[in-house]
């Protein structure tokens, strides 16, 4: 009998995608990729290096070449060049931190089937409650990811060449953009808006870059506390729109315009879906998140970015890329 079935394999991944997440969070708690990036290349080396059972490291090294993220070449271990970049401990732009962060998360998808049957959270939403501690775990977390967008965002928009610019970072949590921004503009000037626990970590920060002399806060929630008027020449929305609905969107979007000096630059980050929803991957996944955790939330799709920005006085709306996210750039 002949078995014309496709391979079950690809399934069986998906069924048991949270041994992946597991073995990166673990993996990252052990700060294996670090050990290897610093010359560990055998269980045994690993294994006296990170204080682990050699058991425990072999199958560490199993699991990470099976998901592509060590190689193996002749009995001896590496990291693939995304993981020495990304997950390497204590540099800029390591995500070790939020994949320790994401296996606490992965309870919460339990309540998946229910939350997409009711259309929005079942248990406690996150993001609608004022000064929720949920935020002070994600803030430092999620501010590698935001350094290459941040970073991109600035060449798009010539920062450093900008002079004396002031900006407005609206739900600005760890204050990367301004980190990053000061730094390249010396002459620059930021205020971040956000709960006030979550500034005082940003101030820490920013201080700690050395750039802490030229950033402000204002505590408050962003749906109800004043931007100002022609104040400022950039302004950030960062990983936001995708917790708020339509109308918070073009609502937030005609006060960042007012709050803009005339000529003045709107940067939205986030996880960008295609008009017809084929893709990308990353945002088109990530929408599952925001059902579970907003009332409102979703990914949404270039042609409701363009449609709301014109709403609220942009007349310029381009898109650049900044995997896994785009960024939305209006004048
Ligand atoms: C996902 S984080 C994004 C942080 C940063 N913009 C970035 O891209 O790395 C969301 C931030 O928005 C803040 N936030 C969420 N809802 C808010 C609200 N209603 N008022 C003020 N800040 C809010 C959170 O405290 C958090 O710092």
């Amino acid at each position: 009998m002949t078995n014309n079935r496709p391979s079950p394999v690809g399934i069986m991944r998906l069924i048991n995608g949270y041994w992946a997440t597991g073995i990166l969070a673990a993996a990252a708690t052990h700060k294996v990729f670090t050990h290897l990036e610093n010359g560990a290349e055998t269980a045994t080396e690993l294994a006296e290096r990170a204080g682990i059972a050699e058991r425990g490291a072999q199958t560490l090294l199993d699991g990470l070449v099976s998901v592509g993220l060590a190689e193996l070449h002749e009995g001896h271990y590496r990291n693939t060049p995304e993981a020495a970049t990304y997950l390497v401990e204590d540099t800029p732009v390591s995500l070790a931190p939020f994949a320790r962060l994401k296996l606490t998360h992965t309870g919460a998808l339990t309540d998946l089937a229910e939350v997409v049957r009711v259309g929005g959270p079942v248990k406690d939403v996150v993001v609608e409650v004022a000064n929720n501690p949920h935020w002070e775990g994600i803030v430092t977390a999620i501010a590698a990811q935001s350094v290459p967008a941040a970073t991109i965002a600035a060449e798009v928009l010539g920062l450093a060449d900008a002079g004396e610019i002031s900006i407005l970072d609206v739900g600005g949590g760890s204050g990367i953009y301004s980190g990053i921004w000061l730094e390249a503009n010396p002459a620059a000037r930021a205020t971040q808006l956000d709960w006030e626990p979550i500034n005082e970590i940003a101030r820490r920060l920013l201080t700690e870059r050395g750039v802490g002399d030229r950033f402000t806060t204002l505590a408050g929630d962003f749906h109800t506390t004043d931007f100002g008027t022609a104040q400022y020449d950039i302004a950030v929305y960062s990983h936001i729109a995708h917790q708020e609905g339509p109308e918070s969107n073009v609502e937030v979007f005609t006060r960042l315009r007012q709050a803009l000096k005339p000529g003045g630059t709107l940067v939205v980050n986030d996880y960008v879906v295609d008009d017809d929803r084929g893709g990308p991957q990353f945002p088109l996944l990530f929408a599952s998140e925001m059902l579970l955790k907003t009332r409102q939330g979703s990914t949404w799709r270039r042609s409701d970015y363009r449609e709301w920005l014109i709403k609220a006085g942009f007349e310029d709306v381009s898109f650049h890329t900044a995997e896994p996210g785009t960024l939305v750039v209006a004048k």
